[in-house]
């Protein structure tokens, strides 16, 4: 069984199989652009980042997936140098980006929401920030314009924008910089469904033009949908870091069977080796645990040779959702209430493609 087949709603791009990799080897050398080693940050009593380690290889689009709280905005301002780390380390590009200016070179990026003067239009707050930023950021200004696709607004006062229209411009300030490194903290957040598409597709174009790209979000569908690698952040704490596709394939391993003959099914596949666990779920349909494809395969023959010939037989494909959850219960510091529709399962497997998250809007 392919881990990415099946595994998301119909006409949904398949970005883990598009996603760049993110292997290291693919790199041209040189320190990552992203490497953060013990991060903690504690305000008074209160521990919002609780010992964070990631490492962001070239060409990975980075997701950084937690409920509200969790730490992602607090850890984004450690990674951009705005805010110090009460301990741990940060190296952007091998760089401390509290050491120096030029450390921050080849980054670029903004916490929460991008702030602009309201009253100028777009292209001026862009010229106002490259005449700050220097090293040539305004013959890039129609271009970053062009490519948040901006350029036909760019002489509206930025105060009548949408809020999506606020992001892209937000990326559009970010790109001034030439990044190497782009650093979002919840980009998609609060738009409509246009807006996050926009948004997603605007992220997809970047990373293909070899952007490294960092964003931090609660919504596990467009973390799913973007990005080839992810920590799932808990509390302050990193509860799972590595690629999209490695999680859902370990955790793919149930699979839901119909037959002209049930019951028989049900006995031939308790009796069939490589088949871990065979029972009906709470509809009378029958689940079974495998332990690898030779034992589906295998179990077909077996099924046919007594006569119970197969009506489906599917794998039950795992969810970021369902993982996400079962990472991130029993958070004794915030309610994962925040994160998605409450409707969704806790841990089990879900249909194909099923309960993927519906954005909520985030209490700030
Ligand atoms: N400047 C601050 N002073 C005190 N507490 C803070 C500060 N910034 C964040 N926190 C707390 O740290 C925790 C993590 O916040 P944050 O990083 O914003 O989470 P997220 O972005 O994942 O929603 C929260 O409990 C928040 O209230
Ligand atoms: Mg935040």
């Amino acid at each position: 069984m392919s881990p990415t087949q099946d595994s998301r709603p119909a006409g949904a791009t398949t970005a883990s199989a598009d996603a760049p990799t993110g292997d290291p080897a693919a790199s041209t050398g040189g320190p990552p652009p992203l490497e953060v080693r013990g991060l903690i940050k504690r305000y008074g009593e209160l521990t919002a980042v609780a010992g964070v380690d990631i490492t962001v290889n070239p060409g990975d689009v980075y997701g950084y997936l937690g409920p509200n709280g969790a730490g992602k905005t607090t850890s984004l301002r450690m990674m951009l140098g705005l805010i110090r780390p009460t301990e741990g380390t940060v190296r952007v590009f091998g760089r401390d980006p509290l050491d120096t200016v030029r450390a921050l070179e080849g980054v670029a990026g903004f916490v929460e929401a991008p702030t602009f003067y309201p009253y100028l239009n777009a292209r001026r707050n862009l010229e106002m920030l490259a005449a700050y930023d220097g090293h040539g950021a305004s013959e890039r200004i129609d271009q970053a314009l062009d490519t948040v696709e901006l350029s036909s607004r760019a002489r509206d006062r930025v105060g009548g924008y949408s809020h999506g229209m606020r992001q892209r411009l937000g990326i559009a300030a970010a790109l001034l910089r030439a990044p190497r490194l782009l650093l979002l903290d919840e980009p998609a957040t609060g738009l409509d469904p246009a807006g996050m598409r926009d948004m997603r597709l605007l992220i997809r174009r970047l990373a293909e033009q070899g952007m490294t790209v960092v964003l931090s979000s609660h919504l596990l569908a467009e973390v799913e949908d973007l990005c080839n690698r992810v920590a799932i952040v808990r509390s302050g704490r990193i509860v799972y870091e590595g690629e999209i596709a490695a999680l859902k394939r370990g955790a793919a391993t149930a699979y839901r069977l119909q037959t002209t003959e049930d019951e028989r099914a049900l006995a031939v596949a308790g009796a069939q080796p490589g088949i871990t666990d065979a029972h009906r779920d709470e509809h009378g349909r029958i689940v079974l645990t495998v332990a690898d494809e030779a034992a589906v395969a295998a179990l077909s023959r077996a099924l046919v040779e007594a006569g119970a010939l197969i009506h489906a037989l599917a794998p039950q494909t795992v969810t970021l959702e369902d993982l996400f959850f079962s990472f991130t219960e029993g958070d004794d510091h915030q309610p994962s209430s925040g994160l998605a529709n409450g409707a969704v399962g806790t841990g089990g497997a879900s249909e194909a493609g099923e309960a993927l998250a519906a954005p909520v809007p985030v209490a700030r």
